[in-house]
């Protein structure tokens, strides 16, 4: 798949400048406000009971701090944090394995937890309700099963989509977040104050200019910053101020409102060959050339909250903002 730089999903080579950008506190940690409250109380109460934490399951789009707020959350409880993923568990005994060395209080971290197999969901029930494993050991008749007691641990579980969480999984969370797309204002903090940890001037006026084109998710505006960055040193003086930042981001080919040419694409495509919609989600990814599920988790989440598309049961369309935002005039019915 093309690299986008208004892709919310995170793109592995940025990995070691993001990490540096994470904030380490929930006091920290700008915007999410409800989330926060919440679970300042949770870590708190449970801080002063002496438990670990009860299983927070954090859903959202990509890039809106759902890795971060795992850190975070050990970091508040004072524990280690182990991190692994859904597809990275690939059999009852990988997770056996990860679950067996963890410490008292522990914080372990499912990244993707939508796509763990049955057969590993299962094991973990039992887990996550009174911290026991049942193991099966050998095949066929001489199969016996050994149950492995556990130390009591929290467990963070990440994904785009809750919906494809399995009903059981789901209720064994205690604590169950949904992250928002950001406001312009938060993102403007966010923007600063990676500004700050980057060492480079940003000024009020492009770091608003940034926080609206960067579709409400942190590692947008970051990644932004970061090219913005290249250009103020590369043709100004360093000094991020707001004609680079509309320079620089007119040739990224990023819009006012942070869109690029492929969801201009798919937006043009709904209006040239469907009449603005309704059309089904598999027709637009077959004439567009992507995947449905891509669509569904990473365009279309954003056109949605800015009430771009629009769902209904026959299939995605486009609202009257879109004809406006293109400059097309609305087909007359
Ligand atoms: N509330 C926040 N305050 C400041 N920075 C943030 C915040 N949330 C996220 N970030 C920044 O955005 C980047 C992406 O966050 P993170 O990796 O936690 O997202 P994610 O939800 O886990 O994404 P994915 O779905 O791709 O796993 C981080 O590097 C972090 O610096
Ligand atoms: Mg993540």
């Amino acid at each position: 798949m093309e690299e986008r730089i208004v892709s919310g999903e995170s793109q592995g080579h940025e990995d070691s400048e993001e990490h540096s950008l994470r904030p380490q506190t929930l006091s920290q940690y700008i915007g999410q406000k409800t989330v926060k409250e919440n679970l300042t109380v949770f870590i708190e109460a449970a801080k002063m009971r002496q438990e670990c934490l009860d299983h927070v399951l954090l859903y959202g789009p990509p890039g809106l701090g759902k890795t971060t707020l795992s850190m975070i959350i050990a970091n508040e409880m004072g524990v280690n944090l182990r991190t692994t993923s859904g597809p990275a568990i690939e059999r009852p005994g990988d997770l056996a394995a990860v679950l067996t060395s963890l410490e008292p209080g522990d914080v372990l971290f499912i990244d993707e937890i939508h796509r763990l197999n049955r057969s590993v969901e299962e094991v973990l029930y039992p887990a996550m309700e009174d911290y026991f494993l049942d193991i099966v050991i050998g095949k066929g008749p001489s199969a016996r099963s050994v149950r492995v007691d556990l130390p009591p641990f929290t467990l963070v579980g990440a994904t785009t989509r809750a919906g494809m969480l399995s009903a059981p999984l789901r209720d064994r969370f205690g604590v169950v977040s949904r992250l928002e797309y950001y406001t312009h204002d938060e993102l403007q903090e966010i923007v600063e104050r990676t500004a700050v940890v980057m060492d480079v001037t940003l000024e009020t006026s492009a770091a608003e200019e940034v926080s609206r084109r960067s579709r409400g998710t942190p590692r947008i505006a970051n990644r932004i910053l970061r090219r913005i960055r290249d250009f103020a040193q590369v043709r100004g003086d360093g000094t991020i101020n707001q004609e680079i930042t509309s320079t620089a981001l007119q040739l990224l080919q990023v819009d006012d409102l942070g869109l690029d040419h492929i969801d201009h694409k798919l937006l043009l495509n709904i209006i040239e060959k469907f009449r603005g919609g309704p059309v089904g989600i598999d027709t637009i990814a077959a004439t567009i050339g992507e995947e449905s599920h891509t669509i569904e988790d990473v365009y279309e989440p954003y056109l949605m909250q800015i009430g771009f598309l629009q769902r209904t049961p026959r299939g995605r369309m486009v609202t009257p903002l879109v004809y406006e935002h293109l400059n097309i005039e609305v087909p007359k019915t």
